[in-house]
């Protein structure tokens, strides 16, 4: 069971971190799990010179490579995003943007999320649906919602927060006994 964790706060241990490991906490010990963070990584969005529509892959040679390689690597990707002006981090939205040449290598990968913020997360949840539907990836589970705004408090106020964290990864787990028939899901 390959895994790809997608850690897309610039805070590398903020609220979007804790819910994002809650949620892997619920994966089995022989999934392979491979953690990004992208705060760490030095990397732009899409620079639209439509090279990759001629050569079949990006070729905006920085750090986000390798992250473009574990995707097509994992059978599970789980992204962590705060609601950050009504959408997903500009971290995540780069990395989104820069998968347009993937057409297909993506398909039927099973993906999930789980986000932080209190107002106007709506757009934020329609982007991670967006993407991971014109992908024709799996999207499992509604999604986990930490209700914070980091200057009012952080998810110790969301009692539902990291127990939701939980229900998504056991789901992602769930989806992928259905279409693997592995057998290691609790459920
Ligand atoms: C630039 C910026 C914009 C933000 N915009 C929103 C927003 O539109 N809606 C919201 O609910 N929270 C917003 N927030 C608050 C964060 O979503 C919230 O504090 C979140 O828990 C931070 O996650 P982190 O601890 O993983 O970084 C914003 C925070 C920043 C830094």
């Amino acid at each position: 069971m390959k895994v790809l964790a997608i850690y897309g706060s610039p805070r590398k241990k903020g609220n979007t971190a804790k819910m994002l490991d809650a949620a892997l906490m619920e994966f089995p010990g022989e999934a392979e799990i491979k953690r990004v963070y992208l705060g760490e990584l030095n990397f732009s969005g899409c620079c639209s010179t439509r090279d990759c529509k001629m050569l079949g892959y990006c070729n905006v040679n920085d750090d986000l490579q390798q992250v473009l390689k574990d995707m097509i690597w994992a059978e599970v990707i789980i992204f962590g995003s705060p609601s950050q002006f009504a959408d997903v981090s500009s971290q995540i939205k780069m990395l989104m943007e820069r998968t347009w040449w993937m057409k297909g290598a993506l398909r039927n990968k099973i993906g999930g999320y789980v986000i932080t913020g209190r107002r106007y997360i709506e757009s934020t949840i329609n982007t991670l649906h967006a993407f991971m539907l014109r992908h024709r990836m799996i999207l499992g589970g509604s999604g986990a919602l930490g209700y914070t705004f980091t200057e009012m408090g952080g998810l110790e106020y969301d009692p539902l927060a990291i127990r939701d964290a939980h229900a998504t990864g056991a789901r992602l787990v769930e989806l992928y006994d259905i279409v693997y028939g592995k057998g290691l899901s609790n459920k």
